[in-house]
Formats: structure tokens, C-alpha cells, sequence
């Protein structure tokens, strides 16, 4: 099976990398292969290797920063699945589009189903939102898998997790405390998880939209915890910082964010035949792995 992969660079990307099944040929594109802001680019990478599947982990990712760069985020968010969608058609591909959790709008507070509706509160959430609706409308729900998840980090990257570690360091030295919102609920992904779970999508054929995360809920506030508990535990750190419970409101950022974006993995988890890690034993995994690469 020939797979194309896209942001070949990212956190997932990276992941996805290292867990390929060894029968699987992979062409891997960072940015300088493929430009996922040109159309033509997408759809000449596909005329061209002809894949059996795309795997789409190419991504704008700034939640923030899409506020201001809203023809950015879309071309690359909404445009180039369009445009892979569009020429797998032709050439009788699949798509795997990986999306997000911030195309809820987070105000039903319980998990979220695959095929329910979408209403995303910011510019990255709508770009992400007119990707799956593209892929869907251009290959069909037989030929794409819009694989949804949350709150992504891994031991590369920019992540809260690395972030998160830098800052306990930092505050721990100085005494302050550590300052993060509590009042945001979903569930923390590593991405060596979510990279099996894309091997699976591909090895059982598995289309239509699927949820994917670890086990459990968090609030940043308790991910932020965990973190600096965890990071002592595998010597990242030699102390915690002490972390203060704050509020949305209390920490403005440029993109409004959805409170509660849990995603109910439950058909999907049947559908792939994967368990996922507890979010503490995925964080514990992601923690070692930094620890043992430095
Ligand atoms: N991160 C999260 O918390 C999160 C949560 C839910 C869902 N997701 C979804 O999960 C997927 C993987 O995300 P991730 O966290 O791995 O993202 P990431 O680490 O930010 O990686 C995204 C990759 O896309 C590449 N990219 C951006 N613009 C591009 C362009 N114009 N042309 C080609 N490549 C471009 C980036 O290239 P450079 O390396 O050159 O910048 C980067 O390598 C995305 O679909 C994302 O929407 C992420």
C-alpha cells in the first residue's frame, strides 16, 4: 500500500513516522515537498504518486494567531483537503483528514458523538470544520475517514506539555506560582496513540468520522498538574511549580475556545480494535520518552 503523507515535520507527523507498519511505502512531505496553501500543488502530488491513501497531518495549528490569518489557515485547513479530496476522486484514492475537537462549540457539556453537528467558535475551529465538509462532499463517506482528536501533544514540537515542563522549571526556581485555566474540559492525546489509531484507520479500511483520544477527561488545570507530578517522576524536574486554578476569562487569548470538547471515542475505539492508554499513562509514556532522549 502507497501512502502519502503530509506534514511529514509536525508533532503527529513525526509520530506517524516511526509507528509505520513496515509493508506500508510511505512518501513523507514536510512543507518544503508540499505546499498545503496551493490547490495545485496538493493535486499534482497526487496525480503524481498516485496514492492508495493520503494521510493528512499537515496543518495550520495556531488557534490564536488564525484570528489574524484567516486566508492563511483556511487555504491550508479547508483548501487542501478540498484539493486532495478533489484529485483522489479522480484517481481512486482515500483520504484520512485529521481533524479536531474545536469544531464543537463545547456548550453541551458530555461527550461528543461522531455525527453530530458542528459549530466552530473561532477561525481555526470553522477552517477545520470546512475541511472534513470538503473531503466529505468531494470523495464521499465510503472513500475519506475525518478522524477527529484532542488536545494533541507528544515529546517533539510546540505542545502544552513541553511548554508546561519549561514553566514549572522556570517557576519552581522563582517561587511563583503557575497560573492555568480550569474551566476547559477535554482530553489530553499522545501522539504515539493517535498514530497507531491512524495505522489502524488505514489497515481496516475504517471511513466515515471517527473520534479518537486517550481515556479520561482533564482540564488544563489538571494536565498542568499532572505534568509537573509526572515530570518529576521520570527526573525532567526536580520540583513542581505550585499550579493555581484560573478562568477562562481570567486568561483572554485572540480565539474563543470550546469549555467542554470531550469526544466519545466508543464506536470508533470498536471500529480501529484499539484501547487507549489512560491520558496519566499516556503523559507518563510522552515524560520517559523526553527523558530518556536527552
Ligand atoms: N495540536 C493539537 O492540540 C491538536 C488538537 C486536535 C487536533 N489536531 C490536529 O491534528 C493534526 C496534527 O497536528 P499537530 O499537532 O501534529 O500539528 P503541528 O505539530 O503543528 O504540525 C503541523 C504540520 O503542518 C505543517 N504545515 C503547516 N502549514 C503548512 C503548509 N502551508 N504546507 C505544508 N505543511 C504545512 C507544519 O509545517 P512546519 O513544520 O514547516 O511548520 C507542521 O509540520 C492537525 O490536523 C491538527 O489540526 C491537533
Amino acid at each position: 500500500m502507497r501512502v502519502l503523507l503530509t506534514g511529514a515535520n509536525g508533532q503527529l507527523g513525526q509520530a506517524l513516522m516511526v509507528a509505520k507498519p513496515k509493508p506500508i511505502e510511505l512518501i513523507a512531505c514536510g512543507r518544503a515537498e508540499l505546499d498545503l496553501a496551493s490547490p495545485q500543488a496538493c493535486s499534482e502530488a497526487v496525480r503524481f504518486y498516485r496514492p492508495d491513501w493520503v494521510l493528512n497531518a499537515g496543518a495550520y495549528t495556531a488557534v490564536d494567531k488564525a484570528e489574524s490569518e484567516p486566508e492563511l489557515a483556511l487555504a491550508v485547513n479547508a483548501g487542501a483537503p478540498a484539493a486532495l479530496a478533489e484529485a483522489l476522486a479522480a484517481s481512486g484514492g482515500r483520504l484520512l483528514q485529521v481533524s479536531t475537537d474545536f469544531v464543537f462549540n463545547g456548550a453541551q457539556g458530555f461527550p461528543y458523538l461522531p455525527h453530530q453537528a458542528v459549530e466552530p467558535l473561532g477561525i481555526y475551529g470553522i477552517s477545520k470544520a470546512r475541511g472534513e465538509a470538503a473531503v466529505l462532499e468531494l470523495l464521499g463517506p465510503q472513500l475519506s475517514c475525518v478522524l477527529r482528536t484532542s488536545w494533541l501533544y507528544g515529546p517533539i514540537g510546540k505542545n502544552f506539555c513541553l511548554t508546561m515542563l519549561r514553566l514549572h522549571g522556570l517557576k519552581a526556581e522563582s517561587g511563583e506560582p503557575l497560573r492555568v485555566v480550569a474551566d476547559q474540559v477535554a482530553c489530553p492525546t499522545h501522539t504515539a496513540g493517535l498514530a497507531e489509531a491512524c495505522w489502524k484507520v488505514l489497515a481496516n479500511e475504517v471511513v466515515g468520522f471517527q473520534h479518537w483520544s486517550d481515556a479520561g477527561a482533564a482540564s488544563w488545570y489538571d494536565f498542568a498538574v499532572a505534568i509537573g507530578e509526572l515530570g518529576v517522576l521520570a527526573g525532567l524536574l526536580e520540583r513542581p511549580a505550585l499550579v493555581v486554578p484560573i478562568t477562562t476569562a481570567e486568561y483572554p487569548t485572540a480565539a474563543r475556545r470550546p469549555c467542554y470538547s470531550l469526544l466519545d471515542c466508543s464506536t470508533s475505539r470498536a471500529a480501529l480494535g484499539l484501547e487507549p492508554v489512560h491520558w496519566r499513562d499516556g503523559l507518563l509514556k510522552v515524560l520517559s520518552c523526553i527523558g530518556t532522549s536527552n
